[in-house]
């Protein structure tokens, strides 16, 4: 087991031009690159498990990749049945998204992950994409994975989606593009939008209004993707906290998207006081830019309205909580419970390890800003459990337990603390 010792951190500026590129972009670019019949062109891919991974998924479906490291170019003449199980690792994202990908491909696949993937809900998935023609099953009646899947057709559907969740809205979509006609999918709020943006950038037909997404089936395949993925707006969030909780400090996160749907954890943060300028340079696929975070002492503030938006920044945010004049409240916020470990517990239960006074409810916490204090914690295998718990050390000296789980979302991390604090893992 890897076993971190971060200590206290003292006054800081960081440039972070080194964040760990878009997790969720990532996995959509080699997915998505399925779509083309021409040569797709991927640059910073996310080199961690869980993208990596859905790099040899589409390999194993037939894909041609060329890697030289540093490009990915990518040609596929449509899905081929795989004669392995297709392993997601780690990745909620990884499995939900092929579920709705392979739904209508011709051939029978088996997708399987880790432990901890193979805990996690999948009816979410699995039930829209039945009614609608697919033809998938797993353990549980299909609620856990290993998840089987017979491409099958699919029918035209108008599918209203109880949760708010880009992954199973994704999957409808990708299983929308295969459809016999027009589809649409409605949320009850908007979640993140990349699908959407890449396949309209690609030539798909597919249009949002208010909260309903219109897909139309292809008629032909997409345009290749030409992508350069930004740096990943929740990885760059950690050291926003660590700038925002270290008197006199500041960090440049460059390249990152500031796509509205990814940055509502550094609106609060700037709610609580931080000092937070977003400067946008480009726009390919989304809006692309730098974000500065600087110091000010920060207060307590209530977070109920826009959780898919910062749903994987919450860990983190709860570190700048323990920090803040005051108590702060999360509400609405169930899906924390079904990520990769259950969030409202594991955040909880390590704060008052750490000496904050923090109590759960059923949809999220409260949390009485205070003084950190060094404690042993417990990753729970969920990486942003992990970091964020490493992120809190810069207060006070940490030890944070089972720190493998990092590989899935940002190998470098540890490199990037070490410029800011004392850091030793192994
Ligand atoms: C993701 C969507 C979110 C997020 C996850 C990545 C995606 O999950 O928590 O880390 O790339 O679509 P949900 O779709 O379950 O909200």
């Amino acid at each position: 087991m890897r076993v971190a010792t971060v200590k206290r951190a003292s006054q800081f500026e960081l440039v972070a031009d080194k964040i760990a590129p878009d997790k969720s972009i990532s996995h959509r670019s080699v997915m998505f690159a399925m779509l083309s019949r021409s040569q797709s062109r991927i640059t910073n891919f996310l080199r961690a498990e869980d993208t990596l991974n859905s790099l040899n998924i589409i390999r194993h479906l037939g894909a041609e990749v060329k890697d030289d490291g540093d490009t990915i170019l990518i040609r596929s003449d449509g899905i081929k049945e795989a004669s392995v199980v297709l392993d997601c690792g780690n990745s909620g994202t990884g499995m939900r998204l092929f579920c709705g990908l392979l739904a209508s491909a011709d051939g029978h696949f088996v997708l399987s992950g880790d432990e901890y993937l193979c805990r996690r809900p999948m009816r979410r998935v699995t039930e829209p994409l039945r009614s609608i023609g697919a033809k998938l099953d797993g353990r549980e009646g299909g609620e856990k994975a290993p998840l089987s899947i017979r491409g099958a057709s699919i029918k035209a559907f108008n599918y209203t989606s109880l949760v708010s969740s880009a992954q199973v809205k994704s999957a409808m979509i990708l299983a929308a593009l295969r459809a016999d006609a027009e589809c649409s999918f409605s949320e009850p709020s908007l979640s993140r939008d990349h699908t959407e943006l890449m396949l309209k950038g690609m030539g798909a037909q597919i249009s949002t209004t208010n909260l309903t997404t219109t897909i139309k089936p292809l008629k032909e395949p997409l345009r290749p993707l030409d992508i350069r993925i930004p740096a990943d707006p929740s990885s760059a969030f950690f050291f926003a906290v660590a700038a925002a909780i270290t008197p006199n400090s500041s960090v440049l996160i460059r390249g990152v998207t500031l796509n509205k749907t990814r940055i509502e954890a550094f609106k609060v943060l700037e709610k609580m006081g931080a000092d937070i300028e977003y400067i946008e340079l480009e726009s390919r696929y989304e809006p692309i830019g730098d974000i500065v975070v600087k110091y000010a002492p920060l207060k307590a503030v209530t977070v109920d309205s826009n959780i898919a938006w910062l749903i994987d920044e919450l860990p983190a945010l709860s570190i700048a909580f323990a920090c803040a004049d005051g108590v702060s409240v999360v509400k609405n916020a169930k899906e924390l419970r079904v990520k990769e470990s259950d969030r409202i517990d594991t955040v909880v239960t390590n704060l008052l390890k750490c000496g904050i006074e923090a109590k759960q409810s059923s949809d999220g916490y409260e949390i009485r800003g205070g003084n950190i204090r060094e404690a042993t914690v417990d990753s729970y295998g969920d990486h942003r459990i992990a970091m964020s718990f490493a992120i809190a050390g810069l207060r006070s000296g940490m030890i944070i337990e089972d720190t493998e789980c990092i590989q899935t979302s940002f190998p470098n991390f540890f490199d990037l603390l070490a410029k800011i604090g004392g850091v030793n893992e192994s």
